[in-house]
């Protein structure tokens, strides 16, 4: 009793200051039994939606959004990565495709097919766009579970030549001790680049942490660190509105500190940096993350004995979520291939023709 007024207590200050669908997910998770998951699923998917939609999309205000963000901009980035990405390998194991463990975006094609079967069209799509051959120096930002390094060994055959950078402890962990690939506990962003020290780089999911005051500086050291021809393959998602959407603030939940920019932004600022954009792809998020939420119910029990009942509530809750985003088509996820041109002032020229 006291837990539940507890909740509505905490429910109320939130959905004043944050908006009430903030509230509404918040009080779910603090749920101190597991979710049942398809009244969550409808609860959070359902339209008309409890929460009106008018209220979903302007509470809170531009300015208060603004203002909440920007205190959020001030966050310590490595903390708040470490909070989503450092629950527990086994955890993760539960839901994602057991072949690689990609947490990103995968590529149904029919709607029939397995995540299994979608990470791996998703691999293939990506090992395409970056043409790698063996003795390139390549570079993942942001590397999971090495999930990608994989794909491209065994493509390849060349392990020497791979590299990935993460800010999950965890995940560095699972890559010595499973994989064998050189992966570093190291901020990309922060990173330091040595000129023309790479072949290839790219990013699947991380991009989307980049936060807009971040992403310029950033483009001009990959820029500077790639050899001439060089792709920087892109997978990201961000948002299609140019205004804060509300779930900018709602993200908070799930990635705290983190920014979704405009794709436009996002389109300028590589360009602004050099690249020359030579792909972009729209790709749909929702059937990954309902097969995520699926795989997470069936192994319910050892989820909560691995990470406990709030953190279980929290990925139903984010998944739940996160497919309302991309179905109300508040964001999108987008491979995009810059490559740092051969001569960049040929490349500067055909741009603005
Ligand atoms: C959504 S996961 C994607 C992992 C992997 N690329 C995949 O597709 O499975 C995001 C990854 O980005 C990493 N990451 C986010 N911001 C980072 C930063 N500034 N520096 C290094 N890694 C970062 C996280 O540690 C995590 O490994």
């Amino acid at each position: 009793m006291t837990n539940t007024l507890f909740r509505l207590l905490v429910l109320i200050c939130e959905a004043a200051l944050y908006g009430p669908p903030y509230g509404v997910l918040n009080y779910l998770i603090r749920s101190p039994m597991p979710l049942e998951p398809e009244a969550c699923w409808r609860q959070i998917t359902a339209e008309p939606h409890p929460v009106p939609l008018w209220i979903s999309d302007h509470y809170p205000p531009q300015f208060l959004r603004r203002f909440l963000l920007a205190l959020k901009r001030h966050q310590d980035h490595v903390l708040g990565i470490s909070k989503h990405y450092d629950v527990s390998n086994e955890f993760y194991e539960l839901f994602l495709d057991r072949r690689y463990m990609f947490y990103s975006c995968a590529d149904f094609r029919t709607g029939q097919e397995t995540i299994e079967e979608a990470q791996q069209n998703k691999a293939d799509f990506i090992l395409h766009l970056l043409d790698h051959k063996p003795g390139e120096r390549i570079l993942e930002l942001g590397c999971g579970w090495g999930a990608m390094l994989k794909r491209i060994y065994e493509a390849t055959g060349d392990k020497e030549n791979l590299t990935g950078w993460t800010l999950s402890r965890e995940q560095v962990a699972y890559n010595e001790r499973h994989n064998g690939f050189r992966v570093e506990f190291k901020d990309f962003i922060t990173a330091d680049y040595p000129e023309q020290a790479w072949d290839k780089i790219y990013s699947i999911g991380a991009w989307e942490h980049v936060r807009p005051h971040e992403e310029g500086p950033l483009l001009a050291k990959l820029h500077r660190a790639l050899v001439p021809g060089g792709p920087l393959v892109q997978h990201f998602l961000c948002r299609l509105q140019e205004d804060l959407p509300a779930a900018g603030v709602i993200s908070q939940l799930f990635f705290p500190g983190s920014i979704a920019s405009p794709l436009r932004f996002h389109v300028r600022a590589h360009e602004a940096a050099g690249f020359r954009l030579k792909h972009l792809s729209v790709h749909d998020y929702r059937p990954t993350l309902r097969a995520w939420f699926e795989n997470l119910v069936r192994n319910r029990q050892r989820a909560i004995e691995l990470v406990g009942v709030r953190t279980y509530n929290r990925y139903l809750v984010f998944f739940a979520a996160s497919w309302r985003y991309f179905d109300r088509m508040t964001g999108c996820v987008f491979r995009l291939l810059p490559e740092k041109p051969r001569c960049p002032r040929i490349g500067f020229d055909i741009q603005n023709r």
